[in-house]
């Protein structure tokens, strides 16, 4: 159990492409761990294993934590075998992009195939909350960020707003 700093952007990292896993062996579980307290001690609810630096195909994504009662779900090598035409928009944040909320429109519905700590093969059916919030993630893991998908010009604002944040002393 280890609470491991969450990267932020702009930070070359997030940008990897992350690697499937091969063998959901201990490893593999303690890297589940150490990504659940981080995200916890963070206040998120979700997180990718590349935002602890580790460019894995993992997630961790507890959408019910409420009164200290904590029930990760992690997923191995998440793929989404489709996906809705109908889209709905939530507003998003992420660990990685502090300070920045936005609206981003995606399938409001999604199937998708992974492996669970066991290794065991699911196949999950999500909409609402958790088929955009699993939609994130999976971006994270091809280096993609949610404000990726905003406009150019909202997009650049993040990233100046997110530099700045880092190096508050230079100049604009
Ligand atoms: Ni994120």
């Amino acid at each position: 159990m280890a609470i491991r700093p969450i990267l932020t952007a702009p930070d070359p990292r997030l940008k990897a492409v992350s690697t499937d896993v091969e063998v959901v062996d201990s490893a593999i579980r303690t890297l589940i761990e150490d990504m659940a307290d981080s995200m916890y001690a963070a206040d998120g609810i979700g997180l990718a294993a590349v935002q602890i630096g580790v460019a894995k195909r993992v997630l961790v994504i507890d959408l019910d934590q409420k009164e200290g009662k904590k029930n990760p779900g992690a997923y191995i090598n998440p793929k989404i075998v489709w996906a809705s035409d109908e889209l709905a928009v939530f507003e998003e944040g992420c660990l990685s992009v502090p300070e920045i909320w936005d609206y981003v429109e995606r399938p409001a519905r999604i199937k998708c195939e992974y492996l669970d700590s066991d290794g065991k093969a699911q196949v999950l059916e999500a909409d609402g909350m958790l088929a955009t919030c699993l939609q994130h993630e999976i971006d994270h893991l091809n280096g993609v960020l949610f404000i990726d998908h905003l406009s150019r010009l909202k997009r650049s604002m993040a990233v100046k707003k997110l530099t700045k944040l880092k190096n508050p002393s230079e100049p604009a």
